[in-house]
């Protein structure tokens, strides 16, 4: 009796005393820097708890990601009592953000990782919401480095057709049409081609909502192409951007707006930029943080507004 009486007293002394925020993860900033991406990898997540046995939330979570530790870092700082969880070597952080739970996935870079961890993440914990976000490169030369880019809609920009042409007429990629990437359409019962993915319009407003409100951020709303490419050529930029609309490229957001469609839970992508080679030869990899600082606001806004009302 008097055993458990001190065990409990030792545990509330410790609650009171031991900050619940888990700032301090044991690696500094720079241990994860520029340069050294997927690097540290094990040293940061080894200073994080492991999880023990499955998922278990009385609320939904909501799912941010992104696909670097550059991208993920001020995520998994910002929650309350981060717990890892780890499939295929996919990592994912669960936690609490304003007393809300949430789920940091470390998609890893691409189409394929994107889609394969966001399937994991939907089964493994089952959430209400999915924002992807992370850097990405500009297509349009009004835009500079450190805008974010609120994702209305996003394509695949390397799901096309070609015309067709005799062997050496030569290659021409404007002679191409986009085929889209195949989801899950409720209304028909069957996977089909969809050439864009809107994002969620609650999502949409409130993203809108914390831009307006804070001026700090340079930001925008766009059309987000999607690929496992890297385009430095500009006159196929052009052909994107005048053709499609694109605001920006990147590698994951089409990828995780089919996997959410499939599943019918709301979608956001939402990216800042990093580079824009039509108008500079910079690549400012900590832009990556501006992204993260932006949609940790949108997600306080959407706990308050949408999710605790
Ligand atoms: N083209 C393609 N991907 C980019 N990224 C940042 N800038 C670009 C760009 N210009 C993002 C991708 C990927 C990683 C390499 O950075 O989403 O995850």
């Amino acid at each position: 009796m008097m055993k458990k009486f001190f065990a409990i007293l030792i545990a509330a002394l410790l609650w009171v005393t031991v900050p619940a925020q888990a700032a301090d993860l044991g690696v500094e900033l720079e241990d994860i820097g520029v340069g050294e991406f997927n690097t540290p990898i094990e040293k940061f997540y080894a200073t994080l708890p492991k999880a023990k046995g499955d998922y278990k939330s009385r609320v939904r979570p909501i799912v941010i990601e992104g696909a670097m530790n550059t991208e993920t870092e001020v995520l998994i700082r910002a929650l309350k009592n981060p717990v890892v969880y780890s499939e295929m070597h996919y990592m994912f952080v669960a936690g609490t953000y304003k007393n809300y739970p949430v789920v940091i996935v470390r998609t890893e870079v691409g189409v394929a990782n994107a889609a394969a961890s966001t399937a994991l993440a939907i089964t493994k914990f089952n959430p209400i919401a999915v924002i992807n976000q992370g850097t990405a490169g500009g297509h349009d030369p009004a835009l500079k480095i450190g805008t974010v880019i609120i994702g209305e809609r996003s394509f695949d920009n390397t799901a096309f057709r070609s015309a067709y042409s005799v062997a050496g007429a030569g290659i021409d990629l404007t002679k191409q049409e986009n085929i889209g990437t195949y989801a899950y359409d409720e209304a028909s019962g069957k996977f089909q081609a969809y050439t864009e993915f809107f994002a969620d319009p609650t999502l949409f407003n409130i993203a809108f909502k914390v831009a307006n409100a804070h001026k700090e951020f340079n930001v925008v709303s766009g059309v987000i192409g999607t690929g496992n490419t890297w385009i430095e050529c500009v006159d196929y930029i052009n052909f994107l951007h005048e053709k499609y609309g694109s605001s920006c490229e990147e590698m994951e957001t089409n990828a995780v707006a089919q996997i959410c469609q499939n599943a019918d839970i709301p979608f956001i992508g939402i990216r800042v930029l990093s580079d824009n080679v039509t108008n500079s030869r910079e690549y400012v990899a900590e832009s990556a943080k501006v992204a993260q600082d932006f949609v940790l606001l949108v997600v306080e806004e959407y706990i308050r507004d949408v999710l605790k009302k």
